[in-house]
C-alpha cells in the first residue's frame, strides 16, 4: 500500500472512531434524561442511514429513549429528520387530502369502507399502509385477499389513481421515510417499539410525507391493541396529535374501544367480505359508527361540512345510495385486483360456550394469538399468511350466553383444530354478573 493509501485509511479509522465516541455521548445524556439538541438527533438518525453509526449504538439509544422519553420538541426534530431521510408524495390536484391513520386492532377493517367513501366527496385519500404483525391484522393483507391487488404502487401509479379515482391504499414506497424502516427493524429486534416518541416520529414521518391538510387517528384501547391502558393511548394520542398541530397538519384523534375486535370478522377475506357489507348498508354496526365518526372528523376538518353531525348525514347517505362501494371496487380493480363481493374464506368450526352467563370481557391477546395459529397472522416479518382463515366472534360484550351457544367461530383449513378451538374459547370471560360495556369512542383528543 502507498503511503498516501495508508493516510487515507488512518483518517477514515479516525473519523469512524470520533462518531463511534459521540455516539456514546449523545447515549449517556440520554440515559442521564438530558434533553437532546436537534443537531445531536440529526447525528444519530443521519447516521443510521448512512452507516457511520453502528447498529448496536443506535439500539442503545432507542433503549434509551424507551426508558428516558423524549420531549415534544425533541419528537418534532425526530419525525423532522426521518421525515426528510427520504421523498414526499406530489401533490395532484387541487382537492384536500385527508387520511386517517390507526395503531391497529382485532377487527379493524375501517381503511377499507373509509378510503372510497371519503373519495366520493371529492377529496383525495392518500392511504400508505402496513402488513398485520403480531396480533393485530394489516389493511394490506385484507386487500391482498382480492387475487391481484397490487400494494406495491410506485409514486407515479399513487398519482395517477389519485387523479383518476381519489384514493389510494398501498404500501409506504421505499423513498418514504428510509430511516423509520432501518429504525423499526432495529426495535422489532430489541424490544424498544412500545416507546410513545418513537412510535410518534415513525407514524408522523409517514404521514406528513404524505402531503396531507387533514389526518385522523385512531388510537386503540384495551387487551386487542398496542395500548391496553387509557393513560398510554392518551399519552400517543396526545404526542401525535401535537407533533401533527407543530406542522400545521390539522390533527385530531379518537380513543376507541379495542376490549373487543371491531365488528365480527377477524382474519382478512372475512375482514374484506365484511367491509363490503358495510359498504353495502348492512354489516355490523360498530365499523359503520367508527368509520363515518373518523370520516366526519375529516370533512370537518378541511371544509367540506360545518359540523360533524352534517359530515356523519353526508357520509352515511354515501353507504347506502352505494356510492361508497362502487368506489370501492374502482379502488380494487385499479389497484390490479379481482373485486368479487364476497371471497372465499375456510371452512367454520363452531367455539361453544362451556358455561351459561354474561361476556364480561374478550381476552385480545388470546384471540390474537389464534388468528396466528390458525395461519391468518405472523410471527415474524416476511411470514407467508392464509388469506381464507381467521375468527368470527359472534358475541360482544355485554351478552347473555347459554352452555352450548356459540361463542366464535373459527375460519380453518386444518382437519384438526382442537387446540386452537380450546384457546380461542378460553378468550372468551364468562361471569355470573354482567358488567357495564364501555362505549366504541372512549375519548377523543
Ligand atoms: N406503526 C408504525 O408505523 N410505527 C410504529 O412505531 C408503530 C406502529
Amino acid at each position: 500500500m502507498t503511503w498516501g493509501g495508508e493516510a487515507a485509511g488512518f483518517v477514515i479509522q479516525l473519523f469512524r472512531g470520533i462518531r463511534i465516541v459521540l455516539a456514546s455521548a449523545i447515549i449517556e445524556r440520554k440515559r442521564d434524561s438530558e434533553e437532546l439538541t436537534a443537531d445531536e438527533i440529526r447525528f444519530m438518525i443521519e447516521g443510521l442511514v448512512d452507516g457511520t453509526v453502528p447498529d448496536y449504538q443506535l439500539s442503545a439509544w432507542a433503549m434509551a429513549v424507551l426508558c428516558r422519553g423524549m420531549t415534544s420538541a425533541e419528537t418534532a426534530v425526530l419525525t423532522d429528520v426521518m421525515l426528510s431521510s427520504g421523498n414526499v408524495l406530489e401533490r395532484v390536484s387541487d382537492r384536500p387530502r385527508v387520511d386517517k391513520h390507526s395503531t391497529g386492532g382485532l377487527g379493524d377493517k375501517v381503511s377499507l369502507v373509509l378510503a372510497p367513501l371519503l373519495a366520493c366527496f371529492d377529496v383525495d385519500v392518500p392511504m400508505l399502509s402496513g402488513r398485520g404483525l403480531g396480533i393485530t391484522g394489516g389493511t394490506l393483507d385484507k386487500l391482498e385477499a382480492y387475487p391481484g391487488y397490487r400494494s406495491d404502487l410506485n409514486q407515479q401509479e399513487i398519482n395517477q389513481q389519485l387523479k383518476k379515482i381519489g384514493c389510494v391504499i398501498t404500501g409506504t414506497t421505499p423513498d418514504i421515510a428510509p430511516a423509520d424502516r432501518r429504525l423499526y427493524a432495529l426495535r422489532d429486534v430489541t424490544g424498544t417499539v412500545p416507546s410513545i416518541p418513537l412510535i410518534t416520529a415513525s407514524i408522523m414521518s409517514k404521514k406528513l410525507a404524505a402531503r396531507l391538510d387533514a389526518l385522523v387517528l385512531d388510537v386503540k384501547c384495551g387487551s386487542g391493541a398496542f395500548m391496553c391502558s387509557m393513560q398510554e393511548a392518551q399519552g400517543l394520542a396526545s404526542s401525535l396529535t401535537s407533533t401533527g398541530m407543530r406542522t400545521r397538519l390539522q390533527t385530531r384523534a379518537l380513543i376507541s374501544n379495542m376490549h373487543q375486535p371491531l365488528g365480527v370478522m377477524v382474519g382478512n377475506a372475512c375482514e374484506a367480505n365484511e367491509a363490503v357489507e358495510v359498504l353495502c348498508g348492512a354489516g355490523p354496526a360498530d365499523v359503520r359508527e367508527l368509520t363515518i365518526r373518523l370520516g366526519s372528523e375529516l370533512l370537518m376538518a378541511v371544509g367540506i361540512c360545518p359540523s360533524l353531525d352534517a359530515a356523519q348525514q353526508l357520509l352515511a347517505a354515501a353507504v347506502d345510495d352505494g356510492r361508497g362501494l362502487a368506489r370501492f371496487q374502482l379502488m380494487v380493480e385499479s389497484q390490479g385486483g379481482r373485486f368479487v363481493e364476497r371471497l372465499p374464506v375456510a371452512r367454520s368450526v363452531a367455539v361453544l360456550s362451556t358455561q351459561t352467563g354474561w361476556v364480561n370481557a374478550i381476552d385480545g391477546q388470546r384471540l390474537g394469538r389464534s388468528i396466528i395459529e390458525l395461519g391468518g397472522g405472523r410471527r415474524q416479518q416476511g411470514d407467508a399468511i392464509n388469506h381464507k382463515v381467521g375468527v368470527a366472534a359472534l358475541v360482544k360484550l355485554g351478552d347473555h350466553v347459554e352452555a352450548g351457544e356459540p361463542l366464535a367461530h373459527l375460519l380453518t383449513d386444518y382437519a384438526d383444530a382442537e387446540s386452537i378451538r380450546c384457546q380461542l374459547a378460553e378468550a372468551f370471560v364468562i361471569e355470573a354478573e354482567r358488567d357495564e360495556p364501555q362505549p366504541l369512542v372512549l375519548l377523543s383528543v
